[in-house]
């Protein structure tokens, strides 16, 4: 959740970590700080509660830190309140160890336990305070501090990314990982460490992942990576593809708006290379047609808004392959003794890749013997590197917290992998292929005409931005849509809102309508749009407002029914959802905006879930 920086080089440490933390925020945001270390000075620390702005306009109050060494944290608080004293990076007793975390430590109180019979006074109430703690009680200042950094990682459990600093080492940044994202970057005479390389982009893109048990000592000359027995390590080299300019606004009031618009060309990035001559080709994927004939059963387990893909990549799988799919929160498979075995298709849907619930259920699933297929955009994350095959959404950085065009390109893929496992099944209708196939490069152009205007959406949320409670209903495709829509409604403007399946209402929820109740009534889905008709017409008549969103072709008849009429175009049933999500995401965004939300970094969320 928390985001991790770390540099060492010829140039002063402070700038390069404030900018990179700059680029972390939206991982975790309610305090923020950084260490750097000089042989003259020691370490110096600044750190406090709130937002970055707030530990820059600290610095600009001060002499500036001198070091080209140093490390940097942005908080999302699991143990201890956001304050001062529990904001990263934490010191030890003896100032000579300063450490940034990322994780939970889960046996913390039995080390704080010990360390306190020891007689070392803690200063704060976090976990991660220990492994400071802990590591100058082991170093003893005549070996190496990578001796003491092995004996602490054997005695935590728990998840971590770590930076170390030490005032007797002030040259060498250490950094550890498990079970929580860090990758390290490879500059020119500068070394970087950081929870994911939007943060070290403007320095280079040459990176490597850390895997689990790993330990890397980096200077401005290079980087050592050891294994969990202290083993040299060859690390493989990747070239970040995507440019600077994809992780910054560019003009844009928000990262949510400018990636809602983004999300035309995320999909063009997503479809079209996988699209060739009418045929899905997914050559990633490592399955013969054999493997596909194996599988009696298919999971999608996910967490958020990519349990809601899933949610809709279960209608149409099921409807192309003919085969039972079950949707799954990753936080309950885990637990649920799942009955995966070696002819299940366990199907990890996650933007960042590094979800610890998405992450434990794809081991579990492993262990079960399931084959695991991964839909990540995150490339590199410990999802993606878990998993037997990937396929990449390709969908460039995503910042804002509300997932949007990472939702539109893993529902494509979804779309597209269920239509390849069929064909090569021979169990989806030629035709039915051949229409799905067609609409799908016609999409991201259908979408843009959906993007075009966003003056109905200014001013239906200048109408209902005060509400207190918001329903959505939909049958089938609009269901499952309609938990997204909700969602984001709720994680950016706070306003209470639930989702149901319209053919429920009767059976308690109607109960909530009355007059000015709004209900957003979703009706693209064509086979059941006359039941759909049929729920606006009861709750209007127990006097709701009805914002609904249909297709084109029926936007006439809509409008004498809804109080607004909301239209995407037609196209092939299973694609829907794709240009259906779009007006729910702009509505969510400017009732938000209108309600003076921080749209980019909702409160007590952060974008990447890497606690449990
Ligand atoms: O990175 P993941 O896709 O695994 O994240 C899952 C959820 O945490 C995520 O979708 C979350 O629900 C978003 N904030 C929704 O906008």
């Amino acid at each position: 959740m928390c985001g991790i920086v770390g540099f060492t080089g010829s140039s002063p440490a402070a700038p390069v970590l404030l900018d990179g933390l700059e680029r972390l925020e939206y991982r975790g945001y309610d305090s923020a700080g950084i260490a750097v270390v000089s042989r003259e000075k020691g370490l110096q620390i600044q750190k406090c509660k709130g937002r970055l702005r707030t530990l820059r306009q600290r610095l600009e109050g001060i002499p500036p830190l001198e070091g080209t060494v140093g490390i940097g944290h942005t908080r999302w608080a699991t143990h201890g309140e956001p304050n001062d004293v529990n904001s990263h990076p934490h010191v030890s007793q003896s100032g000579r160890v300063a450490i940034v975390h990322n994780g939970i430590i889960e046996n913390y109180v039995e080390i704080k336990e010990f360390l306190l019979h020891k007689g070392v006074r803690f200063r704060s109430d976090t976990d991660s305070e220990v492994i400071a703690q802990l590591l100058d009680y082991y170093f003893t200042g005549s070996e190496d501090v990578l001796d003491a950094v092995y004996h602490v990682l054997a005695r935590l459990e728990g998840a971590y990314a770590l930076g170390i600093l030490c005032t007797d080492e002030p040259e060498r940044l250490i950094a550890a990982r498990k079970d929580a994202p860090l990758l390290l970057g490879y500059g020119e005479g500068e070394s970087f460490i950081a929870s994911d390389a939007t943060a070290i982009i403007a320095h280079t893109r040459d990176v490597a992942y850390m895997e689990d048990g790993e330990v890397a000592v980096l200077t401005p000359d290079g980087i050592s990576v050891f294994d969990q027995y202290r083993r040299p390590v060859e690390k493989a080299h990747h070239f970040i593809q995507w440019d600077v300019s994809a992780a910054e606004k560019g003009g844009y009031a928000h990262f949510m708006f400018k990636e809602i618009m983004e999300q035309p060309e995320a999909l063009r990035q997503t479809i079209s290379p996988r699209l060739r001559n009418g045929e899905v080709v997914l050559d990633e994927l490592d399955l013969t047609d054999e493997d596909l004939r194996r599988f009696q059963r298919i999971y999608l387990v996910a967490c958020g808004s990519s349990y809601h893909v899933g949610m809709l990549g279960k209608y149409n799988l099921e409807r192309f392959l003919r085969l039972p799919v079950e949707v799954c929160l990753a936080s309950e498979f885990r637990y649920s003794a799942p009955l995966v075995d070696e002819r299940s298709l366990v199907v990890v849907i996650s933007q960042s890749g590094e979800t610890l619930d998405s992450m434990a259920a794809l081991r579990e699933a492993r262990s079960q013997g399931g084959y695991i297929l991964s839909i990540v955009n995150v490339v590199g994350s410990s999802i993606a590197r878990e998993s037997d095959s990937v396929l990449y959404t390709w969908a460039g950085p995503e910042i804002a917290v509300a997932t949007t065009k990472a939702y539109s390109t893993q529902l494509a893929l979804l779309t597209m992998l269920g239509l390849y496992m069929a064909r090569k099944l021979g169990r989806i209708d030629p035709a039915e292929y051949a229409a799905v196939t067609g609409e799908l490069t016609l999409l991201p152009g259908k979408l843009e005409t959906v993007l075009a205007g966003t003056d109905t959406y200014q001013y239906l949320a200048s109408r209902y931005f005060n509400r207190d409670c918001v329903f959505f209903i939909g049958r089938n495709l609009d269901y499952a849509l309609g938990l997204e829509g909700s969602l984001k409604l709720k994680e950016i403007s706070y306003i209470h809102s639930e989702s149901y399946a319209a053919g429920e209402l009767k059976h308690g929820t109607i109960s909530l309508i009355e007059p000015g109740t709004l209900v957003v009534a979703l009706a693209t889905y064509e086979p059941l749009f006359d039941k759909a008709v049929s729920n606006i017409v009861e709750v209007k008549s127990r006097g709701a407002e009805v914002v609904a969103l249909t297709t084109e072709s029926h936007r006439e008849r809509m409008e004498k029914i809804a109080t607004h009429t909301l239209t995407i175009p037609d196209t092939v049933t299973p694609l829907l959802p794709n240009l259906g999500v779009a007006p729910l995401q702009l509505f969510a965004y400017y009732i938000a905006l209108q309600r003076g939300c921080d749209i980019d970094k909702p409160k007590n969320l952060a974008k990447s879930v890497t606690v449990e």
